[in-house]
């Protein structure tokens, strides 16, 4: 049975209290309120000191020392705390924080600075001015010079959280960031675990520290290393405006090499390694989305919906499983977009009648599709029929367990056959096996390692310069590309 809660979309920034909009404002207006007080009262106060400096009377300077006591004492000093209060109230309120912006952290500590500054120094300074100046004597202008300086700084500190409140300066707060280690690995720790459907548990991983972790796009996936050594590839199924833990969902496959069985003995405190997040199945823009699901094909998918959801875009899922208990999401997408999502557990439902769900589509739809082939192949068939103005792109799994498929290439002109594993790109199996490809960025986008695929079909991520060359034959970039089947290529 499902455990996790709903999928939604999140943002990054939320407040962490929050309130009716009424009180919002009442909350601001009395915060602009007793800080605007604030800044007269000590712009009295400094006007007041200088004055009676320049006058040169220690009786009367006594005598302003001793009123602004007194009026201290009778509330001045309260609306310092106000003025703090409400700021603080302000910022877990609002998206501002207290320590995600430098001008809020600025403001906060002007604000303490003074109040400190204020009941640590002037306050103590006054009293004693007031009570003690007509018999201090000659002496006054001193004391007396000084406690100005100090009313003089609180002004500035008040004014400068004044201007800072007003032009919010200097950007957000950089928090700290995982950073991998020389072999491109960061360790993470395994926040929480639970079972999403009959063999597939969620497995979310934190930064160690609490640190953010790296950015990735929906459609990335992550290498995992476990514990073993062995090391597995998983797509993100989370909200990637959360960085502060991925989420993976393993698929338990009891007749494979032990790595998804190793995955769900995982529990919480446990570290394992990751590579960065790699994508090779973006997102684009489109006015309207198709997504399509099968198996644990719907991890990708679901950091997808999550992006579109989140940037108002509408969208349309088709998700197909062999039993409802075993489609991993399908209870939690189903009830938060219900006139979204269509679910085909084969065994009661039978199969998506994928005609139906591409006709009609506008001609900017991007149809995006993770699954097993068997699905992928009919799908592609289905829109190449019907639809050929549709953009599919597609991320296939054998046997819907979220590992990516090993394949051959052959180099023709120098004979060379060599297998890509699921862990390495085709570029860095083609140099081991003796096939010398030059290289460069290395991410798809110069060009420098593209090769003529004289036989088979590439599967290149949509980014790649030039999928065709001029007489139409497809490039291979093996610094990105895979394939589903045998290459071969001119090399
Ligand atoms: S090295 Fe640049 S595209 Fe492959």
């Amino acid at each position: 049975m499902p455990t996790e809660r709903a999928p939604k979309s999140r943002r990054s920034h939320r407040p962490r209290i929050r309130l009716p909009e009424p009180a919002r404002r009442a909350l601001v207006a009395c915060h602009v309120l007793a800080s605007v007080g604030w800044l007269a009262y000590v712009t009295f106060v400094l006007v007041l000191a200088v004055y009676v400096y320049f006058a040169d009377d220690p009786v009367l300077a006594g005598e302003v020392w001793m009123a602004v006591k007194v009026f201290n004492d009778l509330g001045a000093g309260v609306v310092s705390f106000v003025v703090l209060g409400t700021g603080v109230a302000l910022g877990l309120s609002t998206r501002w924080g207290l320590v995600r912006h430098w001008w809020v952290i600025a403001k906060l500590g002007a604000a303490v600075a003074v109040i400190v500054g204020g009941l640590l120094v002037l306050r103590p300074s006054a009293t004693y001015l007031g009570d003690h100046l007509v018999a201090v004597g000659g002496t006054h202008r001193t004391a007396h010079l000084t406690l100005t300086v100090g009313v003089a700084l609180a002004f500035a500190l008040l004014a400068f959280a004044a201007v800072v409140s007003y032009a919010r300066p200097w950007g957000p707060v950089r928090p700290a960031v995982e950073r991998p280690q020389d072999d491109g690995r960061f360790e993470v720790r395994v926040r929480r675990v639970a079972d999403l459907a009959e063999k597939v548990r969620s497995i979310e991983l934190a930064g160690l520290h609490n640190r953010l972790l790296p950015p990735f796009e929906a459609g990335a996936h992550i290498e995992v290393e476990l514990p073993s050594g062995l090391v597995r590839h998983y797509s993100l199924c989370s909200d990637s405006a959360d960085r502060l833990a991925y989420r993976i969902a393993v698929l338990r496959e009891d007749a494979g090499q032990g790595g998804s069985r190793e995955a769900h003995r995982l529990r919480p405190g446990d570290v394992v390694r990751l590579s960065l997040p790699r994508n090779m199945f973006y997102l684009g823009l489109h006015p309207y989305y198709l997504f399509v699901a099968g198996g644990i094909g719907i991890t990708p998918i679901v950091s997808m919906i999550l992006q579109v959801e989140r940037a108002g875009l509408p969208w349309r899922l088709v998700y197909t499983g062999r039993t409802r208990s075993r489609m991993a999401f399908a209870d939690q997408l189903a009830t938060t977009w219900p006139g979204n999502v269509v679910l085909y557990p084969t065994a009661t439902a039978g199969r998506p009648n994928l005609v139906a769900e591409v006709a009609g589509l506008p001609s900017a739809t991007g149809v995006y599709a993770c699954g097993p082939d068997r699905l992928l192949n009919a799908l592609a068939g289905t829109i190449g029929r019907a639809a050929p103005h549709i953009e599919l792109r597609t991320e296939r799994f054998s046997s819907g367990s979220g590992v990516r498929e090993r394949f051959e290439i052959l180099a023709e002109r120098t004979g060379t056959a060599v297998e890509v594993g699921v862990q390495q790109s085709a570029l860095d199996a083609l140099n081991a096996g003796g096939v010398d490809v030059p290289s460069s960025c290395e991410i798809g986008a110069c060009g420098t390692c593209r090769l003529r695929v004289l036989e088979g079909h590439p599967e290149n991520p949509p980014h790649v310069p030039e999928p065709n060359a001029p007489d139409g034959a497809p490039y291979f970039y093996p610094c990105v590309s895979r394939s589903g089947e045998h290459l071969i290529v001119d090399a």
